[in-house]
């Protein structure tokens, strides 16, 4: 089976064939993030409006690379939530208009299931049950993938998701949009041990995240040194703040296996290509005798390819939606795409 993935959460707009939710035909990605750069972030309006540009081409690129024509496509997979909502809206209402027009079935994918369904890109090998800690711009879960439309949270941020965390603390440094890879570039030539950090921990919850404090200890460590007219070693502070951020993620991941005894380990979202994180992580697996997956590093960001990966088991499992499908900002993983959305059975097409 032959699904079409099209993803425009954010600032890429993307679109790929993938065959069986395993094998990759062609992905096709175009980036807006040299525009937005300029303004320190993800400006929506003209995420939107670039996505508008580009997703006809994208697809049409996608289609061309794998040598496919859309009447060989058997369905077609969409983002449809989380993420920013003008951004959500160009790609659903263009794959809505392409299966409509082609008569094919429409599959609503949750970004971040996406993204976990790059590791079955990776891992042919890789099936359910596994704990995942994804770990994205927007969101930082420990998730239980029960099956692969059966997740379930263990544990989140309660604020600042780790890409955030991480981006905003290297903006702090000087460190250009999207911050997080230059920072992580930056720390491998740094002293982790140079700048004491707290590692925040949420009481009571001891599977949540908290990045705030930790952000604001480096602003307030950067404020402190230019008032005395100090300099400060930015490699150093991106390798002791990169150590905090990844101790938080990996102690957690690390009593999440432990609580539920699940065998196996894998990590998604852009910020699982973080180098010390990979490391540490292999590191959790082999402590612990646990087989790790990690995605393939380009397939740890936004890309079309995961939401087709993911939208063929979702397919599977029945999940489609009609013509009345819309966009959601926020939307929980562990709901299942046909829990209160309008479904195909009802849909007027
Ligand atoms: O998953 P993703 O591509 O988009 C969202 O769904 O949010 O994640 C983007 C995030 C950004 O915050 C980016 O700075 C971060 O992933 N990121 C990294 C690294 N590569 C990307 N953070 C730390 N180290 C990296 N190597
Ligand atoms: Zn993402």
């Amino acid at each position: 089976m032959i699904v079409l993935g099209i993803e425009s959460s954010c600032d890429e707009t993307a679109a790929a064939l993938v065959e069986d939710g395993r094998r990759v035909l062609s992905s096709v990605i175009a980036s807006q993030v040299e525009e937005h750069k300029i303004y320190g972030g993800v400006v929506p309006e003209i995420a939107s409006r670039r996505h508008s540009e580009a997703i006809v081409a994208v697809t049409r690129q996608a289609l061309d690379q794998a040598g496919k024509t859309l009447n060989q496509v058997d369905a077609i997979a969409v983002t449809y939530a989380p993420g920013l909502i003008g951004a959500l809206l160009v790609g659903l209402n263009f794959a809505k208009a392409l299966a409509l027009s082609a008569g094919l079935p429409l599959v609503p994918v949750h970004h971040l299931r996406g993204h976990i369904a790059a590791n079955y890109l990776s891992h042919p090998g890789l099936e359910p049950p596994f704990l995942c800690l994804v770990v994205s711009g927007g969101h930082s879960h420990i998730v239980a993938v029960e099956d692969y439309t059966r997740l379930r949270v263990l544990g989140r941020t309660r604020d600042d998701a780790a890409g955030e965390a991480f981006d905003k603390a290297a903006r702090a440094m000087g460190i250009p949009y999207p911050g997080g890879v230059e920072l992580d570039r930056l720390a491998e030539e740094g002293n982790p041990g140079a700048f004491p950090l707290p590692r925040p921990r949420v009481d009571g919850s001891p599977l949540d995240f908290s990045f705030s404090g930790l952000k604001t200890a480096v602003l307030n460590l950067l404020h402190n040194a230019a008032q005395r007219g100090e300099k400060v070693n930015i490699p150093d502070l991106c390798a002791s703040y990169r150590q905090a951020v990844v101790g938080c993620l990996v102690e957690n991941f690390r009593g999440a296996g432990e609580q539920t005894g699940i065998g196996t380990l894998a990590a998604a979202g852009g910020v699982s290509a973080n180098r010390l994180l990979r490391r540490e992580l292999e590191k959790l697996g082999k402590d612990t005798g646990k087989p790790l997956f990690l995605p393939q590093l380009n397939l740890c960001g936004d890309n079309g390819a995961m939401i087709a990966a993911q939208g063929y088991y979702e397919y599977q499992a029945g999940h489609q939606a009609g013509m009345e499908l819309n966009a959601y900002a926020q939307r929980e993983i562990g709901l299942d795409a046909s829990v209160n959305l309008p479904c195909a059975k009802t849909s007027r097409f």
